[in-house]
Formats: structure tokens, C-alpha cells, sequence
């Protein structure tokens, strides 16, 4: 998913249906994410003023799990795993790959595509194992993730 624009009432609107509660802060920037793309430094700041808890409390939630993201990605996110079962299997090597085809590194945005590691997409049995966009794929070899890189390209040359 790509990043839209951050709005503080909608903001307000996730931080209420989550009934204003501290302890749902997960949740909620779950929510925050799945509506702006990313956690922006205003959302955490408002955060933290509508959950009565410290900016710090916020950063340490986002900054300790790997799937919040705290700057705007591309429209697409290509997902390589880097959990044991697929390190075994070759990931390391198909991140290096990857990194040359798209030309940005780990936790980077070029060309509109975002490249992130994730640890563990649940698709252990077939590692090495890469998601793109919300599809996951098994036993990427680096020509497999060149055909996948390709059909990316189509897409944002508008044929999505
Ligand atoms: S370790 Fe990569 S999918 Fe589980």
C-alpha cells in the first residue's frame, strides 16, 4: 500500500474507535498505518497528546516492531524475508539481488517500488520466500524475482 496524505482528524476518528485506550496503542497504529501508508511524526506526536502517553512510548512501539514504517513508501512494497528457514534457503544472497534489480537498498524507495525485510511471512516450507504488494511467493530463485520485478514494471509504467 502506498502512503496518502496524513490527517489529523482521521487520526482522531482510529484513536476513538479504539475507545482513546493506551493499551490499544498497537492496534492503533496498525490502524494508522493501514490508512496513511506509514506512521508520520504527527501521528505519533498526536498520539501521544489523545493517549495521555509520551512521544517516547510511542517511538518505542513503532521502532521494535518491524512492520510499522515511519517514512512513506513507494506504491509498490516488495517483501523479502529474512527469518531462518529462508537465510537457510538463500535470501541473503536473493536481498543482494534484489537490492541490484531495483537499485535501493533494504528499507529504501526508488521508482516508486519500497524494499523491506520481514522476518517470517508463514510460507517457511517454500523459503525463500518474498511478498509483493499483499501476494506472497515461494522458492524465489533471482530469475523468478526478476519475472516478478518485471510484471512490477509493467504496473508502473500504468499497466495495473
Ligand atoms: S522464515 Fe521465511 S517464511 Fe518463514
Amino acid at each position: 500500500m502506498s502512503s496518502k496524505g496524513f490527517d489529523a482528524a482521521a487520526l482522531s476518528d482510529i484513536v476513538k474507535a479504539h475507545d482513546a485506550l493506551p493499551g490499544r496503542l498497537i492496534q492503533i497504529l496498525h490502524d494508522v498505518q493501514a490508512r496513511f501508508g506509514h506512521v508520520p511524526e504527527d501521528a505519533a506526536r498526536q498520539l501521544a497528546n489523545e493517549l495521555n502517553i509520551s512521544r517516547a512510548d510511542v517511538h518505542g512501539v513503532v521502532s521494535f516492531y518491524h512492520d510499522f514504517r515511519t517514512e512513506p513508501t513507494g506504491k509498490h512494497i516488495v517483501r523479502i524475508c529474512q527469518a531462518e528457514a529462508c537465510q537457510a534457503m538463500g535470501s541473503r544472497a536473493l536481498t543482494e539481488h534484489a537490492r541490484g534489480a531495483l537499485g535501493v537498498d533494504l528499507d529504501g524507495t526508488a521508482d516508486d517500488v519500497t524494499l523491506l525485510p520481514v522476518y517470517c511471512l508463514g510460507n517457511c516450507a517454500c523459503a525463500p520466500a518474498v511478498m509483493i504488494g499483499e501476494r506472497t511467493y515461494g522458492r524465489v530463485t533471482s530469475e523468478r524475482f526478476d519475472e516478478l520485478i518485471g510484471g512490477l514494471e509493467d504496473g508502473l509504467r500504468g499497466d495495473d
